[in-house]
Protein backbone atom coordinates (compact mmCIF):
# COMPACT_ATOMS: atom_id res chain seq x y z
CA UNK A 1 0.00 0.00 0.00
CA UNK A 2 1.48 3.24 -1.33
CA UNK A 3 2.01 6.05 1.74
CA UNK A 4 -1.04 8.01 0.00
CA UNK A 5 -3.87 5.05 -0.04
CA UNK A 6 -2.09 4.69 4.00
CA UNK A 7 -2.54 8.45 4.99
CA UNK A 8 -6.34 8.81 2.50
CA UNK A 9 -7.43 5.79 4.38
CA UNK A 10 -6.71 7.29 7.75
CA UNK A 11 -9.02 10.28 6.92
CA UNK A 12 -11.84 7.67 6.70
CA UNK A 13 -13.33 9.30 9.65
CA UNK A 14 -13.75 12.42 8.24
CA UNK A 15 -14.72 11.37 4.63
CA UNK A 16 -14.63 8.21 2.74
CA UNK A 17 -12.45 9.00 -0.26
CA UNK A 18 -11.08 5.50 1.25
CA UNK A 19 -11.64 4.71 -3.23
CA UNK A 20 -10.33 7.50 -4.84
CA UNK A 21 -6.63 7.10 -5.42
CA UNK A 22 -6.19 3.12 -6.22
CA UNK A 23 -8.92 3.54 -8.87
CA UNK A 24 -8.56 7.03 -10.22
CA UNK A 25 -4.89 5.92 -11.11
CA UNK A 26 -6.78 3.45 -14.02
CA UNK A 27 -9.17 5.47 -14.30
CA UNK A 28 -8.10 7.77 -16.54
CA UNK A 29 -6.22 9.27 -19.84
CA UNK A 30 -2.67 9.72 -19.41
CA UNK A 31 -3.31 12.81 -21.17
CA UNK A 32 -5.54 13.85 -18.12
CA UNK A 33 -2.28 15.23 -16.35
CA UNK A 34 -2.97 18.54 -15.23
CA UNK A 35 -1.97 18.78 -11.71
CA UNK A 36 -4.84 19.38 -8.69
CA UNK A 37 -2.89 23.18 -8.05
CA UNK A 38 -3.02 24.09 -11.80
CA UNK A 39 -6.39 22.91 -11.48
CA UNK A 40 -7.50 25.13 -8.84
CA UNK A 41 -6.01 28.11 -9.78
CA UNK A 42 -7.35 27.80 -13.45
CA UNK A 43 -10.77 27.33 -11.97
CA UNK A 44 -10.17 30.73 -9.95
CA UNK A 45 -9.06 32.45 -13.15
CA UNK A 46 -12.89 31.49 -14.87
CA UNK A 47 -14.42 32.49 -11.85
CA UNK A 48 -13.18 35.63 -11.69
CA UNK A 49 -14.02 37.08 -15.44
CA UNK A 50 -17.40 34.93 -15.03
CA UNK A 51 -17.74 36.94 -11.73
CA UNK A 52 -16.51 40.46 -12.95
CA UNK A 53 -19.23 39.92 -16.13
CA UNK A 54 -15.86 39.72 -18.41
CA UNK A 55 -16.70 36.00 -19.81
CA UNK A 56 -20.19 34.52 -21.11
CA UNK A 57 -21.46 31.91 -19.31
CA UNK A 58 -21.93 29.81 -22.22
CA UNK A 59 -17.73 30.36 -22.08
CA UNK A 60 -17.24 29.24 -18.68
CA UNK A 61 -19.37 26.11 -18.85
CA UNK A 62 -17.82 25.21 -21.83
CA UNK A 63 -13.58 26.05 -20.09
CA UNK A 64 -14.77 24.52 -17.12
CA UNK A 65 -15.85 20.91 -18.46
CA UNK A 66 -12.97 20.91 -20.66
CA UNK A 67 -10.50 21.49 -17.93
CA UNK A 68 -11.90 18.87 -15.41
CA UNK A 69 -11.38 16.01 -18.72
CA UNK A 70 -7.47 17.13 -17.70
CA UNK A 71 -6.85 17.31 -13.97
CA UNK A 72 -4.86 14.56 -12.36
CA UNK A 73 -7.15 13.14 -10.05
CA UNK A 74 -4.96 11.30 -7.96
CA UNK A 75 -3.40 14.90 -7.48
CA UNK A 76 -6.79 16.39 -6.13
CA UNK A 77 -7.12 13.07 -4.00
CA UNK A 78 -3.90 14.29 -2.69
CA UNK A 79 -4.88 17.87 -2.30
CA UNK A 80 -8.75 16.90 -0.56
CA UNK A 81 -6.51 14.80 2.17
CA UNK A 82 -4.74 17.25 3.03
CA UNK A 83 -7.44 20.10 2.87
CA UNK A 84 -9.63 21.06 5.70
CA UNK A 85 -12.74 19.57 5.42
CA UNK A 86 -16.02 20.31 7.57
CA UNK A 87 -19.51 19.22 7.14
CA UNK A 88 -22.29 21.29 6.27
CA UNK A 89 -24.72 20.15 8.39
CA UNK A 90 -27.17 16.96 8.50
CA UNK A 91 -28.46 16.00 5.37
CA UNK A 92 -31.97 17.25 3.92
CA UNK A 93 -34.49 13.85 3.79
CA UNK A 94 -32.08 11.50 1.11
CA UNK A 95 -29.66 14.35 -0.03
CA UNK A 96 -25.66 13.54 0.00
CA UNK A 97 -23.52 14.49 2.63
CA UNK A 98 -22.42 17.79 1.62
CA UNK A 99 -19.07 19.06 3.39
CA UNK A 100 -16.98 22.48 2.37
CA UNK A 101 -14.03 21.88 1.16
CA UNK A 102 -11.03 24.49 2.47
CA UNK A 103 -7.95 24.09 0.38
CA UNK A 104 -4.57 24.80 1.73
CA UNK A 105 -1.59 26.30 0.86
CA UNK A 106 2.36 25.36 0.87
CA UNK A 107 2.22 27.36 4.04
CA UNK A 108 -0.73 25.48 5.66
CA UNK A 109 -2.94 28.61 5.70
CA UNK A 110 -6.02 28.48 3.47
CA UNK A 111 -6.19 29.44 -0.13
CA UNK A 112 -7.85 32.34 -1.16
CA UNK A 113 -10.21 31.24 -4.62
CA UNK A 114 -12.64 33.44 -5.99
CA UNK A 115 -15.41 30.23 -5.97
CA UNK A 116 -16.79 27.30 -3.04
CA UNK A 117 -15.41 23.91 -3.40
CA UNK A 118 -17.65 21.53 -1.38
CA UNK A 119 -17.80 17.14 -1.90
CA UNK A 120 -21.31 15.80 -2.38
CA UNK A 121 -20.97 11.83 -0.82
CA UNK A 122 -23.72 9.90 -1.89
CA UNK A 123 -24.53 6.33 -0.01
CA UNK A 124 -26.29 4.23 -2.40
CA UNK A 125 -30.11 6.32 -1.83
CA UNK A 126 -28.99 9.46 -1.85
CA UNK A 127 -30.39 11.87 -4.71
CA UNK A 128 -29.73 15.32 -5.87
CA UNK A 129 -33.16 15.85 -7.01
CA UNK A 130 -33.62 17.70 -10.38
CA UNK A 131 -33.30 21.71 -9.68
CA UNK A 132 -33.33 24.92 -11.34
CA UNK A 133 -31.18 27.75 -10.03
CA UNK A 134 -30.99 31.75 -9.92
CA UNK A 135 -27.92 33.98 -9.79
CA UNK A 136 -25.09 31.49 -9.31
CA UNK A 137 -23.13 28.91 -11.33
CA UNK A 138 -21.53 25.44 -10.70
CA UNK A 139 -19.96 22.56 -12.00
CA UNK A 140 -20.04 18.73 -9.94
CA UNK A 141 -17.56 16.54 -11.50
CA UNK A 142 -17.56 13.11 -10.07
CA UNK A 143 -14.37 11.72 -8.19
CA UNK A 144 -15.71 8.71 -7.31
CA UNK A 145 -18.13 5.91 -8.22
CA UNK A 146 -20.66 6.68 -11.12
CA UNK A 147 -23.93 8.50 -11.18
CA UNK A 148 -26.08 9.35 -13.44
CA UNK A 149 -26.30 12.86 -14.64
CA UNK A 150 -29.45 14.55 -16.54
CA UNK A 151 -29.27 18.20 -17.37
CA UNK A 152 -32.15 20.84 -19.07
CA UNK A 153 -31.62 23.54 -20.41
CA UNK A 154 -33.96 26.08 -18.48
CA UNK A 155 -36.21 27.73 -21.72
CA UNK A 156 -38.40 29.86 -20.26
CA UNK A 157 -40.55 30.38 -16.83
CA UNK A 158 -44.26 30.19 -16.86
CA UNK A 159 -46.47 30.83 -13.31
CA UNK A 160 -45.60 27.97 -11.49
CA UNK A 161 -43.73 25.38 -14.46
CA UNK A 162 -40.77 25.73 -15.50
CA UNK A 163 -40.18 25.01 -19.95
CA UNK A 164 -37.16 22.38 -19.82
CA UNK A 165 -35.25 20.50 -22.63
CA UNK A 166 -33.03 17.44 -22.33
CA UNK A 167 -29.76 18.17 -22.93
CA UNK A 168 -27.75 15.00 -21.17
CA UNK A 169 -28.92 11.64 -19.51
CA UNK A 170 -25.29 9.98 -19.18
CA UNK A 171 -23.54 7.23 -16.46
CA UNK A 172 -20.66 9.54 -15.42
CA UNK A 173 -17.74 8.48 -14.10
CA UNK A 174 -14.72 9.92 -12.31
CA UNK A 175 -13.65 12.72 -14.38
CA UNK A 176 -16.94 14.13 -15.68
CA UNK A 177 -17.56 17.36 -14.72
CA UNK A 178 -21.35 18.51 -15.52
CA UNK A 179 -21.20 22.28 -15.46
CA UNK A 180 -24.77 24.35 -15.35
CA UNK A 181 -25.43 28.43 -15.19
CA UNK A 182 -28.00 30.56 -16.49
CA UNK A 183 -27.98 29.62 -19.78
CA UNK A 184 -26.59 25.92 -20.03
CA UNK A 185 -27.70 22.98 -18.18
CA UNK A 186 -29.51 25.67 -16.16
CA UNK A 187 -31.58 22.17 -13.72
CA UNK A 188 -29.34 19.28 -13.01
CA UNK A 189 -30.26 15.74 -11.40
CA UNK A 190 -27.86 13.31 -9.94
CA UNK A 191 -28.21 10.00 -9.09
CA UNK A 192 -25.58 7.28 -7.39
CA UNK A 193 -25.18 4.22 -9.88
CA UNK A 194 -22.56 2.90 -7.45
CA UNK A 195 -22.78 1.65 -3.80
CA UNK A 196 -20.55 4.63 -3.02
CA UNK A 197 -19.81 7.48 -5.38
CA UNK A 198 -18.86 11.76 -4.81
CA UNK A 199 -18.51 14.82 -6.60
CA UNK A 200 -16.82 17.98 -5.72
CA UNK A 201 -18.54 20.54 -6.83
CA UNK A 202 -17.34 24.37 -7.67
CA UNK A 203 -19.60 26.86 -6.84
CA UNK A 204 -19.88 31.34 -7.94
CA UNK A 205 -22.88 32.46 -6.35
CA UNK A 206 -23.69 36.31 -6.21
CA UNK A 207 -23.84 36.92 -9.80
CA UNK A 208 -26.61 38.83 -10.32
CA UNK A 209 -25.79 42.20 -8.30
CA UNK A 210 -28.80 43.32 -5.93
CA UNK A 211 -30.14 39.65 -5.51
CA UNK A 212 -30.08 36.82 -3.44
CA UNK A 213 -26.92 34.99 -3.58
CA UNK A 214 -28.03 32.50 -5.24
CA UNK A 215 -31.78 30.36 -5.47
CA UNK A 216 -32.46 26.97 -5.57
CA UNK A 217 -35.91 25.79 -7.47
CA UNK A 218 -36.92 22.01 -7.14
CA UNK A 219 -39.01 21.02 -10.44
CA UNK A 220 -40.41 17.50 -11.48
CA UNK A 221 -39.96 16.73 -14.95
CA UNK A 222 -41.12 13.42 -14.44
CA UNK A 223 -44.77 14.55 -13.98
CA UNK A 224 -44.48 17.29 -16.52
CA UNK A 225 -45.98 17.66 -20.32
CA UNK A 226 -43.92 16.54 -23.15
CA UNK A 227 -44.14 19.30 -25.82
CA UNK A 228 -44.38 19.04 -29.45
CA UNK A 229 -41.15 20.51 -29.87
CA UNK A 230 -39.76 18.20 -27.46
CA UNK A 231 -39.52 20.63 -23.95
CA UNK A 232 -40.83 19.31 -21.04
CA UNK A 233 -43.39 22.07 -18.88
CA UNK A 234 -43.04 20.78 -15.85
CA UNK A 235 -44.49 21.91 -12.30
CA UNK A 236 -42.25 24.23 -9.76
CA UNK A 237 -41.94 21.95 -6.50
CA UNK A 238 -41.31 22.52 -2.64
CA UNK A 239 -38.39 20.74 -1.19
CA UNK A 240 -40.71 18.61 0.57
CA UNK A 241 -42.65 17.60 -2.88
CA UNK A 242 -39.37 16.93 -4.37
CA UNK A 243 -38.01 14.47 -1.59
CA UNK A 244 -41.39 12.31 -1.81
CA UNK A 245 -41.53 12.52 -5.31
CA UNK A 246 -37.73 11.57 -5.90
CA UNK A 247 -35.40 8.55 -4.88
CA UNK A 248 -32.15 7.08 -6.34
CA UNK A 249 -34.03 5.04 -8.42
CA UNK A 250 -36.34 7.51 -10.14
FE1 LIG B 1 -27.60 22.44 -8.15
Amino acid sequence: MSLDRRSLLQNCAAFSVYALVAELAFARPRTSNLQARRWLAAQNDLADLLSAGKMRPSDWHREVNELSEQVDLESLAFELRRARIRDAGAPFGHDPQKRYVTVLGEDGLPLKLGYGLALFDFGPNSVITPHAHRYMASAHMVIDGRVRVRTFDRVRDDEGFLVIRPTQDVVAEPGHSAAMTSTTDNVHWFAPRSKRAMTIDVIIDGLDKGKSRYLIEPVDPLRGRRLADGTIRAPLVSFEQSMELYSAES
